[in-house]
C-alpha cells in the first residue's frame, strides 16, 4: 500500500510523533532487535472506523516463530535473565508499569485507532489497568515461595528433609485477541515475567500496534534481548505454528472457543501444558427489589461496554416480570443515546466493531435473532454505510433453543427475559456451554449471596458489572476454559512444582 495517500484520516487527530510512528512499517520484537518477517512479507493493519488502512505490519510465520522460540529457550537458559534476583526482575516489571503510565495519551490514542473503541475507554480502562497488571505482578516475584513437608513414608521422624521449589514451566507461547489488545498482552506477560518465565506472544492480526509500542517500552524497562518476543502475523500460520511448537513448554491463550479446541489439539501431541480463556454468554439477573436505576444502567454497561466485544459481557438479561417492562425500556433508552463514531472523536460513546469479519458475524446474528421470531425493541442493524458499527441492540420475545440466546455474539446484542420463578430462571442461568460471568441485582443481600453460591460462572458481581482488578482472579467454568488469569491464581499458570527429598540422617 502506499501508506502516505492510502491512509486513514483518522490519524490526523493524534500527535505527530505518533503519526510518523505509524507511518513507517513495523517489524517484530525477536531476541530484543527490530526485525522483518523471514519471508520478507507485510500485511495492513486497518482503521475500523473508516476501513482505511492504518499501518503496515510484519507477517511473521512459522519461520519466525522457531526464531522466536529459539530466543525464548536461549534467554532462559543462558541469558542474564536466570540471574536476575527475583526483587531486581520484580523492579524492571514494575518498571513497565510506570513507562505505560508514562505513554498512556499516546497507547490509549493508538488502542483506539487500531481497535475502534472511545479513547476516553482506553484512556481510563485499557490503559491504566495493563499498567496496573505489571504493578501489581512485580510484587510477586518476590514472592514465588516452595513449602517444607513433613513426611511419614519410609522415615524416621527426621530422617528426610522435604521442599517444594516453584520454578518456572520455562518457555511460554502466549496468544491474544483483539478486544482489549494492551490489556491482553498485559494479563499475559505480567505473570510469566514475575514467574521468571520467558515468553514467544503472537498477537491478534486485527489490532498488533499496541502491543508493539509495549515492547518498545519494554526494551526501554532493560528487559533482556529474547526474554520476551512479540510476533506479529495471522492465526492460521504464526499462532498455529506456535501451538504446535516442540520447544514451548505451555500456551496461554485467549479467544475463541473454536480455536480454543485447536490449540488443545495441537499441544497434546507433546502435553505441552495449556491455559485457555475462552467465549462467555453470561447471565445478568435483576430481581423484583433491585435499586432500578442503577440496574439499569448496570445493565446497559454490562452489555454494551467495548460494543459489546467482552467475553464476559452480560449477554442474557433476566428481569423478574413485575420490572420487566420498566427494565426493558430503560435499557433500550440507554441505548438509543449512544452515540456511534470514530473512537477519537470526544463525542463518541461507541465505536466500530473490530472488523469486517466481526460486522458480518454480529449482523448474521441479528438476522438469525429475527428470522426465528426475537423483536428488537431498539437497534437490530448495522449503522452508517462506512466502518464497522452496529446499533445497540435489545432482543425481547426470545426463546432458549434461539441462536441469539445460546450462542455468543461478541457485540452490541442483549436478549431480554422476564421471569416469575427464581428455581426455574436460576436454571435457565446456568443452561448455557460457558459459565463466565453472571450479575445479582438485589436489595436482599441474604439473597444476592444465595444466588451467587448457585451461579455456575467464574466471576459474579453483585449490584455492580465489569469491575476488575489485577489482584482478583478471572476465569469460568465449563466450556469458558482452563485456568484463571490475575491474581495470585495466574501464577500456577507458569510454575511447575519441584519436590526435593534429602536423607539428613
Ligand atoms: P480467534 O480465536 O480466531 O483469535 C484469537 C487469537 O487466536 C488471535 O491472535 C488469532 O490470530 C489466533 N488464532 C486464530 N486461529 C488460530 C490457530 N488455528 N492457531 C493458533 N492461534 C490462532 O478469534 P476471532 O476469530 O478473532 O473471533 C471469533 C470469535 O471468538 C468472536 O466473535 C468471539 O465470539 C470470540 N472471541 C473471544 C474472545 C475472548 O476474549 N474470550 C476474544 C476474541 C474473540
Ligand atoms: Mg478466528
Amino acid at each position: 500500500m502506499n501508506i502516505a495517500t492510502d491512509i486513514s484520516p483518522t490519524i490526523d487527530r493524534v500527535s505527530s510523533a505518533l503519526q510518523e510512528w505509524l507511518a513507517t512499517p513495523r517489524s517484530m520484537l525477536i531476541n530484543g532487535d527490530w526485525v522483518k518477517a523471514e519471508s520478507g512479507k507485510n500485511f495492513t493493519v486497518y482503521d475500523p472506523a473508516t476501513e482505511m488502512p492504518l499501518a503496515s505490519v510484519a507477517e511473521g510465520d512459522s519461520a519466525d516463530i522457531d526464531i522466536a522460540v529459539r530466543a525464548a529457550r536461549h534467554a532462559l537458559e543462558q541469558g542474564p535473565w536466570g540471574r536476575i534476583s527475583p526483587s531486581e526482575r520484580g523492579r524492571m516489571i514494575h518498571r513497565i508499569g510506570d513507562l505505560i503510565l508514562e505513554n498512556l495519551e499516546e497507547l490509549a490514542q493508538l488502542e483506539s485507532l487500531d481497535n475502534g473503541k472511545p479513547f476516553s475507554v482506553a484512556r481510563a480502562a485499557d490503559v491504566p489497568l495493563a499498567a496496573d497488571l505489571f504493578h501489581y505482578m512485580s510484587g510477586w516475584a518476590t514472592k514465588i515461595e516452595g513449602k517444607t513437608i513433613p513426611i511419614s513414608s519410609l522415615a524416621a521422624p527426621g530422617q528426610y528433609h522435604t521442599f517444594t521449589r516453584s520454578e518456572p514451566i520455562g518457555v511460554v507461547g502466549q496468544i491474544i485477541p483483539w478486544n482489549f489488545p494492551l490489556l491482553m498482552a498485559a494479563w499475559k506477560l505480567g505473570p510469566a515475567l514475575a514467574t521468571g518465565c520467558t515468553v514467544v506472544l503472537k498477537v491478534a492480526e486485527e489490532t498488533p500496534l499496541s502491543a508493539l509500542r509495549l515492547g518498545e517500552l519494554l526494551l526501554e524497562a532493560d528487559v533482556p534481548p529474547g526474554v520476551v518476543n512479540i510476533i506479529t502475523g495471522f492465526g492460521e500460520t504464526a499462532g498455529a505454528a506456535l501451538a504446535a511448537h516442540p520447544d514451548v513448554n505451555k500456551i496461554a491463550f485467549t479467544g475463541s472457543t473454536e480455536v480454543g479446541r485447536m490449540i488443545v489439539q495441537a499441544a497434546s501431541r507433546d502435553l505441552k501444558k495449556v491455559s485457555l480463556e475462552l467465549g462467555g454468554k453470561s447471565p445478568n439477573i435483576i430481581l423484583g427489589d433491585a435499586d432500578i436505576e442503577s440496574a439499569i444502567q448496570g445493565a446497559t454497561d454490562s452489555i454494551f461496554f467495548n460494543q459489546g466485544q467482552c467475553c464476559n459481557a452480560g449477554s442474557r438479561l433476566f428481569v423478574h416480570e413485575s420490572i420487566f417492562d420498566q427494565v426493558v425500556e430503560g435499557v433500550s433508552a440507554n441505548a438509543g443515546k449512544v452515540r456511534l463514531g470514530v473512537g477519537l472523536d470526544q463525542d463518541t460513546d461507541m465505536g466500530p466493531l473490530v472488523s469486517a469479519v466481526q460486522h458480518e458475524r454480529v449482523t448474521e446474528y441479528l438476522k438469525s435473532g429475527a428470522e426465528e421470531g426475537a423483536r428488537a425493541i431498539t437497534g437490530g442493524s448495522a449503522h452508517g454505510d462506512r466502518g464497522y458499527f452496529v446499533k445497540p441492540t435489545v432482543l425481547v420475545e426470545t426463546n432458549p433453543s434461539m441462536k441469539v440466546v445460546c450462542e455468543e455474539i461478541f457485540g452490541p446484542v442483549l436478549v431480554a427475559n422476564p421471569f416469575k420463578d427464581e428455581d426455574a430462571m436460576l436454571k435457565e442461568a446456568n443452561n448455557s456451554i460457558y459459565g463466565l460471568a453472571a450479575g445479582v441485582w438485589t436489595s436482599n443481600i441474604a439473597k444476592a449471596h444465595q444466588i451467587s453460591n448457585q451461579l455456575k460462572a467464574g466471576s459474579v458481581w453483585i449490584n455492580c458489572y465489569h469491575v476488575f482488578d489485577a489482584a482478583v482472579p478471572f476465569g469460568g467454568y465449563k466450556q469458558c476454559g482452563w485456568g484463571r488469569e490475575m491474581g495470585q491464581a495466574v501464577l500456577s499458570n507458569y510454575l511447575e512444582t519441584k519436590a526435593i527429598t534429602a536423607r539428613i540422617s
